[in-house]
């Protein structure tokens, strides 16, 4: 019975070509990456300042491995909560201008246990976010069971609309990401908290890929448009530019006591390992020292997309180190990839239901560890490729 219910549901996936399969990387997973004892250049990873691997850290890391140990044993609310998560979270806190901050085992459940701790059993309550959200910002919202009112992508005209419409709901939680995954686009953010506090809204920034990229010690872009202090709810992870594990949250005092007496994603799990804290700690402070990483990163973002602009390919309206490249078709995309790969370079292909339809494309993200030879091996082969068949 089971396999039968199985091999339907396989199937189901196998019909619309969006079978997914793991690929298995033979080496650690930074600029350079080896698959099938091939060496590839990789432009998939979110390992924006090229930390991954970092001497400092690793050395951070037998230290605490030494001193602590890798367990969290049990919840932070029971006998987990070590000196050490205290020492990350009043330092992640001040990295993003906040009273305070809680850390959890990943970005995800960061998302999900925020939004559904905040919004579950509130009556007279509505979530409004914007159409292209990631997924852990939607999985959060659905597991509120509140009712979702969604914006046009990055239209403040829109979120107005809304906000107006939805005017007879006492709390309004509204979502957006600073920088978006899968488009590397900016939310307007100024525009974005004005809107907010106009209509008496609560604001949630997901700053998961702008944090270590942007602003003065890559405090993200809340700090490079000044409005830190505005933001009543801020994201981010340890899993990008700081290129380790883990989410976390940053808000008021009492917003965070909150969540410590009522977010079943940090309450109901194992304290995360005192080894990431101590990897998270000295990742911060390697974070808030890389202006030139961040500048040459800057650098190469910019050049790479005026130059595939140059040669008619669509990057949609990215500001940022994630470029996309819209192909629009499964079957194109791939190809695509596959000619890339063929070339040893590791682009991947993100397809629905990741994107909406009709917008599969190649998202390349740059890391600070790319050297202009490896983005101009990029263009080179992406034109080929395009030159030489219909894309
Ligand atoms: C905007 C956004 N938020 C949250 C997450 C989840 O973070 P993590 O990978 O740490 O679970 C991601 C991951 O890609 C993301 O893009």
């Amino acid at each position: 019975m089971f396999n039968k219910f199985l091999s339907k549901k396989l199937l189901e996936i196998e019909n619309t070509s969006l079978f997914r399969t793991l690929k298995i990387i033979q080496s650690n997973s930074a600029t350079t990456i080896k698959i099938n004892g091939r060496n590839f250049i990789n432009f998939s990873s979110n390992n924006y300042l090229d930390l991954a691997g970092n001497q400092e850290i690793n050395k951070a890391a037998i230290n605490a491995v030494e001193k602590y140990g890798l367990a969290g044993t049990s919840s932070r609310l029971v006998s987990g909560n070590l000196s050490i998560h205290e020492e990350l979270e009043a330092k992640l806190a001040a990295f993003k201008n906040k009273q305070a901050s809680l850390v959890f085992p990943s970005g995800y459940q960061t998302n999900i246990g925020v939004i559904s701790s905040l919004m579950s059993n509130e009556k007279n309550s509505c979530i409004i976010m914007d159409k292209l959200n990631h997924a852990s910002l939607w999985d959060g919202a659905k597991l509120s069971a509140s009712r979702i009112f969604v914006y046009e992508h990055c239209d403040m005209n829109s979120l107005e609309k809304i906000l107006k419409r939805t005017n007879e709901y006492k709390i309004k939680l509204v979502i957006t990401e600073s920088v978006f995954s899968m488009d590397g686009d900016f939310t307007p953010l100024k525009d974005f908290v004005e809107l907010c506090q106009k209509y008496g809204a609560i604001s949630m920034v997901d700053e998961a890929h702008s944090t270590g990229v942007f602003g003065k010690e890559g405090k993200g872009l809340a700090e490079v448009f000044n409005i830190a202090d505005k933001i009543d709810i801020t994201i981010g992870t340890l899993s990008k530019a700081f290129a380790l594990q883990g989410g976390f949250v940053c808000g008021s005092r009492r917003f965070i006591d909150f969540l410590i007496n009522k977010n079943r994603a940090f309450i109901y799990t194992t304290a995360v390992s005192p080894v990431l804290c101590a990897t998270a700690l000295k990742s911060l402070e390697i974070v808030k020292k890389s202006d030139n990483k961040r500048q040459h990163l800057h650098n190469l973002s910019k050049i790479l997309k005026e130059k595939l602009n140059s040669l008619k390919f669509d990057t949609s309206k990215t500001q940022s180190q994630i470029i996309p490249v819209i192909i629009g078709s499964i079957e194109n995309t791939e190809n695509t990839v596959s000619s890339l790969w063929n070339e040893g370079i590791y682009t991947p292909a993100i397809k629905p239901p990741t994107i909406p339809k009709n917008q599969a494309r190649i998202r390349i993200s740059l890391t600070s560890g790319h050297t202009i030879n490896d983005i101009e091996k990029l263009y080179y082969h992406l034109y080929r490729y395009k030159t030489s068949e219909i894309i």
